[in-house]
C-alpha cells in the first residue's frame, strides 16, 4: 500500500445521518499514514459521538469556536495553519449554504475562512435538497472559489427516496484525497507527457427506456488507473461508462453508456494516443432493437434477440497507428488459459489476467489481484487497494511500452 506520511488532513463533520461513515473515513486515511484531525458542528455530535472520532483520530476532537484550552485560545487559527487540507464530510446543504455566504459563526466555518490549504467537500442531503436551486446555486460558487467536490453519489438514501444525495464511500474519498495529494507532492515522471486513454466502468444497452443489460463494474479499477496515469505525469483522457465516482484530479473525462458510444469515443481520440488501457466490463451484445416505449408484460417466457458489439480493445489493436494496447481478461475459470488466448485473440501487447469469480473477485471490491501478460512474461501482482495496483501496473506498463518504442 502506498503510504502518505505528513499529510495533514482535518476532517469537518456536520449533521448529516452520512457522518457515521466518518469513523470509518479515519481510520481509511490513518491506515494510509495520514494524520486525521476532526472539528465537530453542534449538529453532527447528534449522529456521531466525539469519544468515537476521538479514539479513531487519536486525537482530541475540537468543537468549540471560544475554547480557552486550544493554543492561545484561537482554536481556529491553530488548526487553519495545521492541515493540509480541509475536508467537510458530510457537508449539509446548510453547512454548503454558509460557506458559500462567508459566515463564521462556529469553529468550523471560522477556520475554513481562516485557512490557506484546499477545501474538499462530501456533499450529503436529501435528493430534493440537493436538486434545489438555492443548493446548486451555492454549489456552482464554491466550486468557481476552487473547491473540489466529491460526490454527492447516487442510490437509495436514509429518508427512502432514491437520487443524487448519498455521501461518497470513505474509501473512495480516502483515495481521492491522498491520490491528490500524491500529485501535489510526489508527482512522478514515468509517463510525463504521454498521452493515455482509459476505458472504465460498465456499458448499458438498452432494451426499452426503463431497462437495459449492464454489469456489476463499479469503475473503480479503470478510475484507479486514470489517477495513476495521471500521478505519473501522463495527460490522461478516461473514457467511462454509467458509474458514481469522482473523476480524478486533472483527467479529461468523456461520459458515455452504450459500447457503440465508448467505441466513438475512443476512436476520436485513439489517433493521439501512445497508450491505450482497456478497463471497462463492455457488454459483447445489444438488443437488436430498442424499443420506444416500455415492453409491456404478457406471455409467461419471452426472447430479446442480441446482436454482437463491436470489440472496443480489438480495434484499437488494429489501428495503423496502434497505441501500446492493454486489455483486462475478467475471467472465472482457468483464468490464465483464457486471458492468453485473449492477449493473442485480440493483438494486445499486455493482458491484465483477473479473477472475477465470487464476492472476492474484482468487481465492486476495493482490491484486486492480476497477473500482467505480455508476448514473453507473466507478472503476478498481489492482492492490494486498486490504487496501488493500478501504480504498480503502469510501472510495468511504462516498461513494456519503453521496449516497443526502442523497437521502431
Ligand atoms: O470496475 P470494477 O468494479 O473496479 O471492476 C474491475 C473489472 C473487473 C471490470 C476490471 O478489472 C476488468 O476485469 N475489466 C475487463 C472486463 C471485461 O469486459 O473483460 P472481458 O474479458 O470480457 O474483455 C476483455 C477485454 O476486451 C477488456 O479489456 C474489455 O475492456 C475489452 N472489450 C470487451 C468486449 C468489447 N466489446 N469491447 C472491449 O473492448
Amino acid at each position: 500500500m502506498v503510504m502518505h506520511k505528513n499529510k495533514r488532513i482535518l476532517i469537518g463533520v456536520t449533521g448529516g445521518i452520512a457522518a457515521y461513515k466518518v469513523p470509518h473515513l479515519v481510520r481509511q486515511l490513518k491506515e494510509r499514514g495520514a494524520e486525521v484531525r476532526v472539528v465537530m458542528s453542534g449538529s453532527a455530535q447528534e449522529f456521531v459521538t466525539p469519544m468515537t472520532l476521538q479514539a479513531v483520530s487519536g486525537l482530541p476532537v475540537s468543537l468549540n469556536l471560544l475554547d480557552v484550552e486550544a493554543e492561545s485560545g484561537m482554536g481556529h487559527i491553530e488548526l487553519a495553519r495545521w492541515a493540509d487540507v480541509v475536508l467537510v464530510a458530510p457537508a449539509t446543504a446548510n453547512f454548503m449554504a454558509k460557506i458559500a455566504s462567508g459566515f463564521a459563526d462556529d469553529l468550523l466555518s471560522t477556520l475554513i475562512l481562516a485557512t490557506e490549504a484546499p477545501l474538499i467537500i462530501a456533499p450529503a442531503m436529501n435528493q430534493q435538497m440537493w436538486q434545489h436551486p438555492a443548493t446548486q446555486e451555492n454549489l456552482s460558487i464554491l466550486e468557481s472559489r476552487g473547491v473540489k467536490v466529491l460526490g454527492p453519489a447516487d442510490g437509495l438514501q436514509a429518508c427512502g427516496e432514491i437520487g443524487p444525495g448519498r455521501m461518497v464511500e470513505p474509501e473512495i474519498i480516502a483515495q481521492t484525497i491522498l491520490s491528490q495529494n500524491t500529485e501535489d507532492e510526489s508527482h512522478c515522471d514515468l509517463l510525463s507527457g504521454v498521452n493515455v486513454v482509459v476505458t472504465a466502468g460498465p456499458t448499458w444497452e438498452a432494451i426499452d427506456p426503463v431497462r437495459g443489460i449492464t454489469n456489476h463494474s463499479s469503475g473503480k479499477m479503470g478510475y484507479a488507473l486514470a489517477a495513476a496515469a495521471r500521478h505519473s505525469g501522463a495527460n490522461v483522457t478516461l473514457v467511462s461508462g454509467p458509474v458514481h465516482l469522482p473523476t480524478p484530479s486533472g483527467v479529461n473525462k468523456i461520459a458515455v453508456s452504450s459500447a457503440k458510444q465508448m467505441l466513438e469515443a475512443v476512436l476520436g481520440c485513439v489517433s493521439d494516443t501512445e497508450i491505450f488501457i482497456g478497463v471497462a466490463a463492455v457488454a459483447d451484445y445489444r438488443p437488436v432493437q430498442t424499443r420506444d416505449q416500455k415492453i409491456k408484460k404478457s406471455g409467461d417466457t419471452m426472447s430479446i434477440e442480441l446482436v454482437k458489439n463491436p470489440d472496443i480493445l480489438a480495434s484499437v489493436a488494429a489501428c495503423p497507428e496502434k497505441p501500446f494496447t492493454v486489455g483486462f481478461a475478467a475471467e472465472t475459470e482457468n483464468i490464465l488459459e483464457h486471458a492468453r488466448k485473449k492477449r493473442i485473440a485480440k493483438s494486445v501487447d499486455m493482458i491484465a489476467a483477473n479473477n472475477v469469480a465470487g464476492r472476492e473477485g474484482a468487481f465492486g471490491n476495493q482490491k484486486n489481484a492480476v497477473t500482467l501478460i505480455t508476448k514473453d512474461a507473466e507478472i503476478e501482482i498481489a492482492l492490494m487497494d486498486k490504487y496501488d495496483l493500478a501504480m504498480e501496473m503502469i510501472r510495468c506498463i511504462k516498461q513494456e511500452y519503453e521496449k516497443t518504442r526502442l523497437l521502431v
